[in-house]
C-alpha cells in the first residue's frame, strides 16, 4: 500500500535551528521514502492570532523559503497552503458534528495555551475546535504516519478517535494514523532555554555569518565556569548540545576533555563550534538567497502544491459526503 505522510507547521516566518533539527530535517528525509504532504497551517495561525493576521502572508513566504533552502523538494513532496484547500474546512465542519466537546476541553495544549497566552481572548469556538481542524488536515490524505513533536501527540490521538467515531457511525472512510516520533536532538537557544523566537534566543537559518558569530560568542555555558581556570561540565552546557549536532566526534571529545580539565576556555570551545556551524548554515543560506531572488516562484510552488493536494482532498470528500448521505 502506498505510504502517505502528512505534517503541517504554523507560519512562523524565518525558521531557526530548532525548527530544522526538530522537524524539517526529518521531513527532508521522509520525502524520499513516502508520498508526503507538508503544508503551511495558516488557518491554525488564525486560531490564536485572529486579531492580528497581518503577518501571516509574509511569514508563510519566509517559512517556505527556508523549507526549500533546507532541501524540501516540490518535485518530491507536495508543499501546500492549508487555506488554499477549502475542503479542509468542509471536513472540519463535518467532523465537528461528531466530536464530543469534552474531548476538546481535556486537550492539554488547550488548557496550557489559555493560561499562557493571557494577552488575548482565547475563549473562542475556533480555539477550542483547533484539534478538529487538525484532524481534518490529517485524515483528508489518509496517511499512515504524522511526523510531529511530542507536544502534538494528543492531537494525533484525538485524530484517531475522531476517525474511529466517523468510521463506526457511518462507513469506514478513514485510516487511523500514528504519530511518528523521531529522535530529535536537544537544541537549546543562546540563553540555554529551548530555542524559540519568542524568547529571543534563536539562531535563524537565514542569519548572516556575522550574526551567527555575534549570537554564539556570548552564549550561556556551564555556570560553574566563571573563570578560565575553573573546570566545567559539558553535560550541562548548551554550547555542548550544539557541538553534538555540528562537531565531528574527535574534535568534540577534545573540547569536552579541555572543558573538564580547564585546558581550553569557553571562547576556544565556541570557536570550534563556529568552525562547523558556519559552513552548515552557510550552505542553507546560499540556497535560500537563490530562492529569495524569485519570490514569485514560492507563490507558484504553493499554488501548484495546493492544486495537487486539492485533487486528493476532492476524492476524499466525495467519499465523505456519500458516507454522510449528502449528495455533492
Ligand atoms: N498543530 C500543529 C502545530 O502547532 C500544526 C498542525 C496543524 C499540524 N495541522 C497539522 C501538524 C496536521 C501535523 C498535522 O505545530
Ligand atoms: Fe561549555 Fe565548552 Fe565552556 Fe565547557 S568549554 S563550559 S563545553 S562552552
Amino acid at each position: 500500500m502506498e505510504r502517505v505522510i502528512v505534517s503541517g507547521a504554523r507560519p512562523t516566518g524565518r525558521q531557526h535551528l530548532g525548527n530544522y533539527h526538530g522537524a524539517l530535517k526529518n521531513w527532508v528525509r521522509l520525502q524520499g521514502e513516502a508520498t508526503c504532504f507538508f503544508f503551511v497551517a495558516d488557518w491554525h495561525a488564525l486560531t490564536t492570532d485572529y486579531a492580528s493576521p497581518g503577518e501571516i502572508e509574509e511569514n508563510t513566504i519566509e517559512m517556505v523559503l527556508d523549507w526549500l533552502a533546507v532541501g524540501l523538494d516540490p518535485g518530491r513532496a507536495t508543499l501546500f497552503q492549508q487555506s488554499a484547500v477549502k475542503e479542509h474546512a468542509e471536513l472540519y465542519l463535518l467532523l465537528g458534528m461528531l466530536t464530543p466537546i469534552p474531548w476538546l476541553e481535556r486537550n492539554p495544549t488547550y488548557k496550557e495555551q489559555r493560561e499562557q497566552l493571557t494577552d488575548r481572548d482565547l475563549s473562542t469556538y475556533g480555539f477550542l475546535g483547533y484539534p478538529v481542524l487538525q484532524a481534518a488536515d490529517i485524515l483528508m490524505y489518509k496517511p499512515r504516519w504524522v511526523p510531529v513533536g511530542i507536544d502534538q501527540v494528543p492531537h494525533v490521538e484525538l485524530t484517531r478517535e475522531v476517525a474511529r467515531r466517523f468510521n463506526n457511525t457511518f462507513t469506514p472512510v478513514f485510516l487511523e494514523p500514528e504519530a511518528k516520533l523521531t529522535e530529535i536532538p536537544k537544541v537549546p537557544g543562546t540563553d540555554g532555554r529551548k530555542m524559540s523566537k519568542s524568547y529571543g534566543n534563536a539562531i535563524l537559518l537565514s542569519d548572516s555569518a556575522e550574526e551567527i558569530t555575534r549570537k554564539v560568542k556570548p552564549m550561556v555555558t556551564d555556570p560553574a565556569r566563571k573563570r578560565r581556570s575553573d573546570p566545567g561540565d559539558p553535560a550541562v552546557c548548551p554550547v555542548f548540545d550544539l557541538h553534538k549536532i555540528f562537531t565531528p566526534t574527535a574534535e568534540r571529545e577534545a573540547c569536552a576533555t579541555g572543558c573538564r580539565t580547564a585546558g581550553i576556555g569557553c571562547l576556544d570551545c565556541k570557536d570550534v563550534l563556529l568552525k562547523h556551524l558556519q559552513p552548515a548554515l552557510g550552505a542553507i543560506r546560499e540556497r535560500r538567497q537563490k530562492f529569495a531572488e524569485k519570490p514569485d516562484v514560492i507563490v507558484q510552488i504553493l499554488e501548484e502544491g495546493s492544486r495537487r493536494a486539492r485533487r486528493v482532498a476532492q476524492t476524499t470528500m466525495a467519499e465523505v459526503r456519500a458516507a454522510v448521505n449528502l449528495t455533492p
